[in-house]
């Protein structure tokens, strides 16, 4: 899975073996300068959806429900998932589980498939240290697996987990039925994925452990996406070095 937010990277992907495109609220930090990802509005996350669906990537799309709309209840949270859905999301992806497990059923039941988000929560994200790596005491993994069985209750049909060791993001994909997605989350999530201008190399200022660059700046990007779902497919991506 890759992120893409507008035409123009939806009708490149279109020509490459990734799976399917994240629509990520990151759109606020990599392309509208933010410092984290809790300006994206609804509006403006179909905004980019609709551009992304226009680009006709033919790929699974999610697009990411925004900071508070699963928080401000079921009704609104219902009410923005379907306004995604009608600008062409396929899913949506909610950061989190405690506090809004009904909000999260509520959308299963309707029929609108919900991916999960667990590890680092970037809406959650409060000064530029709280980027780091997340479940690391035995207290805070237990909770970690406890959500992950909760979210597998409400029926997510798939799960990022973000910056997490990769011992225990393999523990709790070999547990889970539900497909984890990894990102800073290690190899044994059952597949991974990066943000555009990360893997791409656009942002050379943005080194994270868990980036490789799959493309230099001036190079095909769609060689660099072919690239990124080979290794990921071979198990060459991500190196225990490129993990936690
Ligand atoms: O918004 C985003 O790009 C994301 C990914 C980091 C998983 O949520």
């Amino acid at each position: 899975m890759v992120t893409a937010y507008d035409a123009n990277s939806a009708r490149l992907i279109a020509e490459t073996v990734v799976d399917c495109v994240l629509v990520g609220d990151s759109v606020m930090m990599v392309v509208h300068g933010e410092d984290n990802t809790r300006g994206a509005t609804p509006e403006l996350m179909a905004k980019h959806t609709k551009e992304v669906a226009r680009g006709g990537s033919g790929k699974f799309i999610i697009a990411d429900m925004p900071y508070q709309s699963v928080q401000q209840g079921t009704p609104f949270a219902f009410e923005c998932a379907q306004f995604l859905i009608e600008a062409g999301a396929d899913a949506v992806k909610v950061e989190g589980v405690r506090g809004h497990e009904d909000a999260i059923k509520h959308l299963v039941k309707s029929g609108i498939p919900v991916m999960g988000h667990l590890g680092l929560l970037p809406q959650s994200v409060q000064s530029p240290d709280d980027y780091k790596v997340q479940a690391k005491t035995p207290a805070d993994a237990q909770a970690l697996r406890e959500d992950v069985a909760t979210l597998e209750r409400c029926g997510v049909f798939a799960l990022v987990l973000e910056c997490i060791p990769a011992k225990l993001a393999a523990e709790v994909s070999a547990a889970t039925k539900v497909p984890t997605i990894g990102i800073g989350a290690g190899a044994g999530c059952d597949g991974q994925v990066l943000v555009w201008h990360d893997l791409l190399g656009l942002n050379p200022d943005f080194k994270a452990r868990f980036v490789r660059h799959f493309a230099q700046e001036g190079e095909d990007p769609i060689k660099g996406l072919d690239a990124y779902a080979a290794a990921v497919h071979s198990g060459d991506y991500p190196q225990p070095k490129e993990s936690f």
